[in-house]
């Protein structure tokens, strides 16, 4: 080949291997691409798509330790609590004392993610005994996105609701805990009851809102990081869906 055929046929190779590996669609498979198939799985999991689960797939538990230990979770919630402050600084407030918001705790207003570090992210089946042991500690940081957003609403006027899924025995360390984490001057504190044992959260957090509302409540925001936190009936005018991709909570 004289030096003309020869750059000639180089590029012709060149653009042999540039179009196979450019035409060439492969679809993620859960083995071959465990991030991108778990990012997936998560977007699932938050926007409902999955419904109930009980444990994150055994691939994705490192995937799911990664986004919880790292700046994108931060940054995932940080945007949450922005969006939750533009809104809340829209919201016209009568001023009459019922303007209400309403925080779930775990995992919204206070980080389990110590203990799930030590029980797979979520990968094992939840142990009820050993997370109100962790409980008991009183030593779940705050999430700082949500501190901030606590003491921004309050500043405009908002009355705090904490309404979480953990029952009366576990009051005096829940308060302990969220004072520690920083949180001050909450309206009122409500956990689940004797009667409430049995009910789903999403029942269970419905009844507490309409009772709210029956006493002349307008809850304008309600922040949690559970569906079961936000959906059901009395729902907020806002609803702001923290993300979690370690358990769900039905
Ligand atoms: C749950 O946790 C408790 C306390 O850590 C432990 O004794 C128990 O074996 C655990 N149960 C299961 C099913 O793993
Ligand atoms: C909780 O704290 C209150 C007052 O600080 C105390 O009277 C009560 O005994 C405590 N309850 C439990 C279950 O520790």
């Amino acid at each position: 080949m004289d030096s003309v055929a020869q750059l000639t046929f180089i590029i012709f190779l060149s653009w042999i291997s540039h179009v196979s590996s450019e035409a060439i669609i492969r679809l993620p498979s859960e083995n071959e691409i465990p991030g991108e198939y778990c990012d997936s799985w998560r977007l699932a999991v938050e926007t409902n798509n999955v419904g109930a689960w009980n444990q994150i797939p055994a691939n994705c538990v490192d995937s799911v330790a990664e986004y919880m230990t790292g700046e994108r979770y931060k940054r995932d919630c940080e945007v949450v609590g922005k969006f939750s402050l533009k809104f809340a600084k829209r919201v016209a407030l009568a001023g009459d004392g019922r303007d209400a918001w309403v925080f779930d705790i775990d995992e919204t207003l206070l980080s389990n993610v110590p203990y799930y570090k030590a029980v797979g992210f979520g990968s094992e089946i939840f142990n009820e005994t050993s997370f109100n042991n962790w409980v008991k500690l009183a030593d779940a940081p705050a999430m700082p996105s949500s501190l901030s957003l606590f003491k921004e609403l309050q500043e405009l006027g908002f009355k705090i609701f904490l309404l979480t899924g953990r029952s009366e025995f576990q009051r005096n360390v829940t308060e302990a805990n969220l004072l520690f984490a920083g949180y001050r001057n909450w309206e009122r504190l409500i956990l689940r009851g004797p009667f409430d044992q049995r009910k789903s959260a999403t029942d269970y957090k419905s009844e507490k809102r309409e009772e709210l509302v029956n006493e002349g409540y307008r809850i304008h925001g309600n922040s949690g990081d559970q569906w079961s936190d936000l959906w059901g009936y009395s729902v907020a005018s806002r609803s702001f869906k923290l993300p979690n991709p370690m358990y769900f909570i039905p």
